[in-house]
């Protein structure tokens, strides 16, 4: 089977690059992911790749300061660099301008920890809690130019306990993220094969 070549964004501890690392290390997985790049040098994800023999590079952000098309032009060229093919963002905290969304339309996805289309954007756990919600989870969907608003390819839900605070809830989410997103990426990568002429 030919693998489409694919890449992970990190910018933390990278609990769900790990997890799709290690579902992508069976050859009959439908990404083969090659590179992990993260635009803070200090991730603990970084480190996880790198024992897991995956390249892993960090592109810092802030040296670019607020032309954030100079630094995706960084990431273009090392992913263009790489034969990269398709893209999962996994706790990348930076917004992507409509410019690289439009470049990797249709060939980029990310996980958010919410049912979208609820709780877009930053502290979803907290604001769940907010609004009283009895029920939580998390959302894999394609990027577009809209923040967390893309089409939905997969949730996971989880029910709200009544002594869950922002941690407690958010731990429960994580877990459901990571055993989500690789079943996830494998359904997205497989729809473009299925769609390919
Ligand atoms: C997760 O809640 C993810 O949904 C969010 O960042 C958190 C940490 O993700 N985007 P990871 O452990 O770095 O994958």
């Amino acid at each position: 089977m030919n693998r489409v070549l694919a890449a992970v964004l990190i910018s933390g501890g990278g609990s769900n690059m790990d997890a799709l690392l290690g579902a992508a290390a069976d050859p009959d997985y439908p990404a083969d992911i090659r590179l992990v790049i993260s635009n803070r040098p200090e991730a603990g994800g970084l480190a996880k790749a790198r024992s897991r023999g995956i390249e892993a590079v960090a592109i810092d952000h802030r040296p670019f300061g607020a032309n954030r098309e100079a630094f995706e032009a960084a990431l273009q060229e090392l992913l263009a660099a790489r034969g990269i093919g398709f893209i999962a963002l996994a706790g990348f905290m930076r917004i992507l301008t409509p410019g690289f969304v439009g470049l990797w339309r249709g060939r980029m996805i990310n996980i958010h920890p919410s049912l979208l289309p609820r709780f877009k954007g930053l502290d979803t756990h907290a604001r769940a809690l907010a609004a009283g919600a009895k029920e939580h989870g998390c959302t894999v969907h394609w990027v577009t130019p809209e923040l967390d608003g893309g089409a939905i390819i997969a949730q996971a839900r989880v029910p709200v306990m009544p002594d869950d605070d922002a941690r407690t809830l958010a731990a429960r989410v994580l877990a459901e993220e990571n055993s989500l997103y690789p079943m996830a990426l494998a359904g997205a990568v497989r729809s473009l094969a299925a769609a390919a002429p």
